[in-house]
């Protein structure tokens, strides 16, 4: 196995992981039900189930799991799933609220994982918080960290390439640089590390009147 990066405690690591553990009950409890009110992203999320099902056998990462309940939706598809994030709350969180499944404290630039492990590695919202000049070595982990074949799925609001600071959320101190990018930057990256394009879907903003969302396929090739 080769070593994992060891960039532990990057500022945005660092950030994100006081960020989410300081909002972490409250974002558990407005975002209760995972994609529940999504019907594309949960056919989406099925695709994705099918396609590393019908590959192998071997385990699913859900990084950046948050509250969990997308690692278990993922599970209740059939798939052998735990979850990964880089807040110790929500991971505490996610346990509770899903004994069944396994969460582990970790960060998407250095997973604690071996080479060549992963069937599918899925990516919900997770990667916003990652600096550009950090994307190659967070591709670079998913790329390793998955089996020839494996297929990454992830999800990201888009933007023109814009960047900003959270200082507040939910009423909470916070310090989150979110990265809102054109999807067709973050398939570049994706190239450039050698995770292949599959498909790429863009959702057109609720009614809530968020910023329109991606879905990004890709595939490791070789
Ligand atoms: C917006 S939430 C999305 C949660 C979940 N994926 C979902 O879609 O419901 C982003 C999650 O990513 C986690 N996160 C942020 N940076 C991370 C990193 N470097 N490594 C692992 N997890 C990270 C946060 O702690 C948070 O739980």
């Amino acid at each position: 196995m080769s070593q994992p990066n060891a960039l532990l405690d990057l500022g945005f690591v660092q950030n994100a992981r006081e960020s989410y553990d300081a909002i972490a009950e409250e974002y558990t409890r407005r975002f209760p039900d995972g994609l529940g009110h999504r019907p594309l992203d949960r056919a989406l999320l099925r695709g994705f189930a099918e396609l590393v099902k019908g590959r192998g056998s071997e385990p699913v990462a859900d990084v950046g799991s948050g509250p969990g309940d997308v690692t278990a939706r993922l599970h209740d598809l059939g798939v052998p799933v735990f979850g990964v994030d880089v807040s110790p709350r929500m991971v505490a969180l996610a346990r509770r609220a899903h004994p069944q499944l396994r969460f582990h404290v970790g960060s998407m630039d250095s997973l604690d994982l071996p080479d060549r492990t992963l069937g599918g590695l899925l990516a919900l919202y997770s990667v916003i918080h990652v600096p550009d000049e950090y994307l190659p070595v967070v591709f670079g982990e998913f790329r390793r960290v998955l089996v020839p074949g494996g297929y990454l799925l992830l999800a990201f609001q888009t933007g023109e390439d814009e960047e900003q600071r959270l200082t507040e959320r939910f009423g909470c101190e916070v310090a989150l640089d979110c990265f809102w990018r054109d999807p067709e930057t973050v398939v570049a990256h994706l190239a450039k590390a050698g995770l292949e394009l599959q498909a790429r879907v863009v959702l057109e903003p609720d009614e809530d009147g968020t910023r329109p969302r991606a879905f990004v396929l890709a595939r490791r090739s070789g």
